[in-house]
């Protein structure tokens, strides 16, 4: 069953812009597990415009699912991913200025710089995933650093001007995830994945056992409340994108 994680940061987006205890991005993802997410996904960015320290210790004590945390390859985030032990670390290239994350982490430049960071994270019972291009350049080069899964970036195919351009863009994907599955990494996908585009990914690309989701979600939950809006997503998975 192709398993959806939830990303709640933007709970904590929502919290940061007023300064106040609320919302609890902790809340937010006991919700999305009620509404069937098999993992929460947050981002301990360095700048912590959204998920705090705290959030993440909170965190790792108040879920049963497991929890993925997407970091740079920072060493004070790596010794704080250390500390807390998610079950996942998916490794992110992150910009100050930016609105999100922007791009996949390019492995094949900072291969032997990464392969220490993979390696403490690893050592410390973690699975490593690299958060990358579709490109098998980066499928083999993340092999090469050490990880165990990737997670491809969906961000050009999602915001395509056209069909012509999706179509193109979802066939890099088609090939990318192809190589990484024939290479025995765990393939997972995520970025600007919503309920129009979500279900074109999930028809042509088994080989993905893991999506994560985040923005659409939560945007989604304004309206529906969030465990109608896992639910409905989970849906999505759950008819492999014939819904
Ligand atoms: N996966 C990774 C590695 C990400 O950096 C993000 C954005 O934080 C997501 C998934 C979720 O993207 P979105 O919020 O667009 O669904």
């Amino acid at each position: 069953m192709t398993k959806l994680g939830v990303n709640v940061d933007h709970v904590a987006t929502l919290r940061q812009a007023r300064g106040t205890s609320y919302p609890d991005p902790i809340e937010a993802a006991l919700l999305a597990i009620d509404g069937g997410a098999d993992q929460i996904t947050i981002h301990l960015r360095e700048d912590r415009r959204h998920i705090q320290d705290h959030d993440l210790v909170r965190m790792k004590s108040s879920i049963d699912v497991p929890l993925n945390l997407e970091m740079a390859a920072a060493d004070d985030i790596i010794a704080a991913a250390v500390k807390i032990k998610p079950d996942t670390a998916t490794l992110v290239p992150e910009k100050r200025n930016e609105l999100t994350t922007e791009g996949g982490l390019d492995v094949a430049s900072a291969r032997f710089e990464l392969r220490g960071c993979v390696s403490k994270l690893r050592n410390s019972g973690i699975l490593v995933s690299m958060f990358i291009d579709p490109e098998t350049l980066q499928v083999d080069a993340s092999i090469s650093a050490g990880a165990t899964a990737v997670e491809f970036h969906t961000g050009s195919f999602c915001d395509a001007a056209d069909e012509i351009r999706a179509s193109a863009e979802l066939e890099r994907l088609v090939i990318a995830c192809r190589y990484a599955a024939s290479k025995g990494l765990k393939v997972c996908a995520g970025h600007g994945l919503n309920t129009k585009n979500t279900p074109a990914v999930v028809r042509a690309i088994p080989e993905i056992v893991e999506y994560n989701i985040g923005h659409s979600i939560i945007a989604r939950s304004v309206f529906v409340g969030m465990r109608e809006a896992v639910r409905e997503m989970k849906e999505i998975l759950f008819a492999g994108g014939r819904k």
